[in-house]
């Protein structure tokens, strides 16, 4: 297997006389040099706002900025107007939420989840149930992660089913859900899908137009991107449809005492000074996992699952939470009788990074009647030396904490 880790300085880290090793890229991937290089370029060589001055620095930002913005439209098959700036997944769903959802939703109206979504996922619509009433309804998993199958039959049969916002794949579960046709049922029906592909974005290729979802949302940092720069994608017709959501300079056409005309899109949803280094290096980040190429990430992710699955068996202490099929290489352990805090430092001691907890996703811990997992989170650049380097640590660590 050729070694990736050397793209990524985190990773030269040594701890304990080990190499670090980075098994939490699903909270936040490492960032490779190329990226970091950009962002320093951009404050080394340019420097400027956006769409503003006419002076060169100003010029050489916004064609960085906004070939950022084709290097995205491309990499899932979008139009470039399509493509909205944000500040991660977060931000993106609230202004879905607060924009689209205030405009078309009303008291009474049906918003489906699934059990498996993280907290970014219920928030926004907790907080609009709060605010106009709307009613949240959960589409149940099966203990493999899959959706229930009739649990779906019957949110589908609710007649005041208005928006469908879905996980693309779970950060607790690691499994990644083929939308396709639930999509298409939803559409069938005109209720509005968005699909967060926080997760399933770093492990699959995705093209909008093969999925077809309504909205899609995802973050710059789990993608090898800086934090702080996230993508909601619209389809048109609807992104021109919605109000603004934050009124500001960069968001409007013409600004009067009395009135303001919003700009077109994409930039009737960028108020403010936007996060340009954060979009420039969400760019290089593309062109950096197109060079790898999804071939051989996907591939390289399917023999680390592969092999960290068939040897997490030989710990009669560790159950994993959902199934195998349709996996990405992220596990949440269930571990009997130790506590995963106290497993995760003692694993951040031998230089191994996991997370403990429930991964922003307590109502899905809460389904599975788990108060918290150890995670550990795989991305392509993971080797088989390193899963045998965790579970051998693990082992260890059940000696350790029970003698
Ligand atoms: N949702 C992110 C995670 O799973 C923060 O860690």
């Amino acid at each position: 297997m050729i070694n990736y880790r050397e793209n990524f300085p985190l990773l030269k880290r040594i701890c304990a006389d080990h190499p670090l090793q980075y098994f939490d890229n699903a909270a936040t991937s490492p960032k490779p040099q190329v990226v970091i290089d950009a962002v320093n370029d951009y404050y080394n060589l340019h420097n400027a706002n956006v769409h503003r001055g006419p002076n060169f620095l100003a010029e050489e930002a916004t064609t960085l900025y906004e070939d950022a913005r084709l290097s995205v439209s491309e990499f899932i098959g979008a139009k470039r107007e399509e493509i909205i700036f944000t500040a991660g997944t977060t931000a993106s769903i609230n202004l879905v939420a607060r924009s689209w959802g205030e405009a078309n939703l009303k008291k009474g109206d049906v918003v489906a989840l699934s059990r498996a979504e993280h907290h970014a996922n219920i928030v926004p619509w907790l907080q609009l149930k709060e605010k106009i009433g709307i009613v949240l309804e959960y589409i149940e998993i099966n203990a493999d992660g899959t959706f229930n199958a009739e649990s779906l039959n019957k949110i589908f049969a609710q007649s005041k089913l208005r928006l469908l916002a879905i996980t693309l794949a779970s950060n607790v579960l690691g499994q990644y859900y083929d939308l396709n046709p639930i999509i298409k049922r939803a559409q069938s029906l005109g209720v509005i899908c968005l699909v967060d592909a926080a997760q399933g974005i770093t492990h699959r290729p995705l093209n909008v137009k093969e999925l077809d979802p309504d909205f899609l949302v995802f973050s710059g940092h789990k993608l090898f991107a800086p934090a702080g720069v996230g993508i909601l994608y619209g389809r048109r017709e609807l992104l021109e449809a919605m109000p603004p959501f934050l009124g500001s300079g960069g968001m409007i056409a013409e600004v009067l005492e009395q009135s303001y005309t919003p700009a077109e899109l994409p930039d009737k949803f960028e108020a403010g000074t936007p996060n340009i280094e954060g979009a420039i290096g969400l760019g290089v980040a593309i062109k950096f996992i197109k060079k790898i190429g999804w071939t051989e990430i996907v591939s390289r992710e399917k023999v680390l699952s592969d092999y960290f699955l068939e040897k997490i068996k030989d710990l009669d202490f560790v159950k994993i939470l959902g199934g195998e099929e349709g996996r990405l290489p992220l596990f949440s352990l269930v571990l009997k009788d130790l506590h995963p805090h106290d497993v995760a430092d003692l694993l951040g001691e031998r230089g191994i990074i996991v997370r403990a907890g429930h991964h922003c996703a307590q109502p899905l811990h809460d389904y599975f009647q788990v108060a918290a997992t150890l995670r550990a989170s795989l991305s392509f650049y993971n080797s088989l030396e390193e899963i045998d380097y965790f579970i051998n640590s693990l082992k260890e660590i059940k000696t350790l904490l029970q003698s």
